[in-house]
């Protein structure tokens, strides 16, 4: 009875963590939440109040497949581009959807970093696209010619590369960004093999310390689609994010989205939309920072201060994920039952490599507990891990 994409759904482990605990009864590294305490309750009462007086039962009705326009101009003015490049989504998780429902068929390549973000490999895998994953590495040189070494031997099997998926802000899951020299190379290589970039960038506004780097998007807005979202900004119970591309590409998204969902949710547009123009969002969003930052602090501290010899993590500047590598060897997979029945979860590593390579590695978040927990759960990690990698 089932369609043939089924068979390429694929379970996020993420989330089977999430059916197996629950999460605020043990130390969690492994959600991606935002900290419920950067949900501005008594404004987002307030605006609510206001949008309903404003707008009456129109903030109730449905809306424009593209979004309201209150909305739609005020993402086009915060991020400088022209409100007919703006699509607003049910959240980035379906902007990757929908770019892969228009430009994938099954068979065609995607490529992406490896590790990448699990939802969009998910997306990838529904529409059976082929996805190959390429490493990051230091030196530009030796980062382009493996690109390019994965291109060519694509087009050698007489496949085609239809975009290269990219989270180019404090990436989840390593929490790394690409430095601007990397993010124009990359153009530069969508730009000689004909293929799109779709650029997601849910952390790219949580950043901690450094500079912004330009988006892909600012470097040739004809080929890429720069994906935003609410969720780590504002709250992720909203459902809202936005998808800046040429107007062509988007109005295939636009008729895609006619039989998805007919428009992103109506009132929570309007919150959003009034919650960008009265600046409430970035008095928020600079409270968010300062907690971010001081628990990013206070994990990055503590690793030095408690992990074993030869396990080695990422520096992030943003963003609310660190990456960890274990000393080869170690199963982060098979280490998961010794963690979580001593109180303490993490999402492998391996889930997010598109080949199943990374098997010694694993991704902390430290966005979702308080400091106190962080402080107590990577105690309790180290030791675990003393005794493991001391074992082996
Ligand atoms: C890189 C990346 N993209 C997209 C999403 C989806 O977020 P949302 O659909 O809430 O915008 C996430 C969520 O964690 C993410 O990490």
């Amino acid at each position: 009875m089932f369609s043939e994409d089924v068979a390429s759904f694929f379970r996020s482990p993420v989330r089977e963590i999430f059916k197996r605990v629950d999460l605020n009864s043990i130390y969690s590294f492994a959600g991606g939440y935002p900290s419920a305490d950067t949900f501005p309750l008594d404004e987002i009462r307030k605006t609510m109040s206001e949008v309903i007086s404003t707008y009456g039962g129109q903030a109730f009705q449905y809306g424009a497949t593209q979004g309201v326009m209150q909305l739609r101009e005020a993402v086009a003015e915060r991020y400088g581009v022209s409100v007919e490049r703006v699509q607003i989504t049910s959240s980035s998780q379906q902007g990757i959807d929908v770019c892969t429902r228009v430009l994938v068929d099954p068979g065609d390549v995607i490529l992406t970093s490896s590790p990448s973000y699990l939802g969009a490999l998910q997306s990838f895998r529904s529409y059976r696209a082929d996805i190959r994953g390429v490493a990051h590495m230091n030196d530009i040189d030796s980062f382009r010619e493996a690109y390019v070494q994965v291109i060519e031997q694509v087009l050698s099997e007489g496949k085609k590369i239809k975009f290269l998926y990219m989270i180019p802000d404090f990436q989840n899951p390593s929490g790394e960004s690409l430095t601007f020299g990397e993010r124009k190379m990359l153009v530069e290589l969508a730009r000689r093999y004909g293929f799109l970039i779709v650029e997601d960038s849910p952390y790219r506004e949580l950043r901690y310390e450094g500079e912004d780097i330009p988006t892909m998007y600012s470097i040739d807005p004809d080929i890429v689609i720069h994906l935003g979202s609410f969720s780590k900004i504002f709250a992720p119970g909203f459902r809202l994010g936005w998808a800046i591309a040429h107007p062509e590409i988007l109005d295939k998204i636009y008729v895609c989205k006619q039989s998805l969902d007919l428009c992103p949710p109506v009132f929570d547009q309007y919150v959003a939309a009034e919650f960008l123009r009265s600046g409430r969002l970035d008095a928020n969003l600079s409270r968010s920072i300062g907690l971010y930052k001081g628990k990013r602090d206070l994990l990055l501290s503590l690793l030095e201060k408690y992990m074993p010899r030869g396990v080695r993590w990422t520096h992030p500047e943003g963003g609310l994920f660190l990456f960890l590598t274990m000393p080869e060897g170690f199963d982060a997979v098979k280490f998961y039952d010794t963690a979580l029945d001593a109180g303490v979860a993490y999402v492998a590593g391996e889930f997010f490599h598109p080949d199943g390579s990374g098997k010694n590695t694993m991704r902390m978040n430290f966005s979702f507990m308080t400091e106190e927990k962080i402080t107590e759960g990577v105690q309790l990690l180290a030791r675990l891990l003393r005794a493991e990698i001391v074992d082996n």
